[in-house]
């Protein structure tokens, strides 16, 4: 069912920082400006790679859902990885007949195409975005 792995989640505090590690440290030369999403408590920003993305998550305000992680996580982690998905229904659906706990409602992703996030419980201990493959490309 799932098909490409498009991102891979990064929780950080400090943006901007990861930024700068991934572009002066690693050598990244495509990275786009960060972006507000209030809906989900986060900052976001891509780190676009020649094959997948590294989505960098920042804590929007206290509210944020990424607060608790960033507390166990100060330098900040690894939150998530992210699969596309033809059909963000049928593939929550599937999950749910499946036995896996589906946390909220599909909802826009920072792709701006409908996500789901899957409990780690049920996926070997990672937190698993399932998200509708784009129709056209976002960046
Ligand atoms: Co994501």
């Amino acid at each position: 069912m799932i098909g490409k792995l498009n991102h891979v989640g990064v929780a950080t505090p400090s943006i901007d920082e990861s930024v700068a590690m991934y572009r002066d440290m690693l050598g990244a030369t495509s990275i786009t400006e960060k972006w507000a999403m209030p809906e989900q408590g986060v900052w976001v920003c891509f780190v676009n790679l020649p094959n997948s993305q590294i989505e960098l998550i920042e804590p929007y305000d206290d509210k944020s859902p990424i607060k608790s992680f960033l507390e166990k996580n100060p330098k900040g982690g690894q939150h998530h990885v992210c699969f596309e998905v033809e059909n963000i229904y049928t593939a929550r659906d599937e999950m749910k007949k499946k036995g896996a706990t589906v946390l909220g409602e599909p909802r826009i992703g920072a792709h701006g195409t409908m996500v789901i996030f899957v409990h780690p419980k049920n996926m070997g201990g990672v937190l698993v975005e399932l998200m509708e493959t784009p129709k056209v490309v976002a960046h």
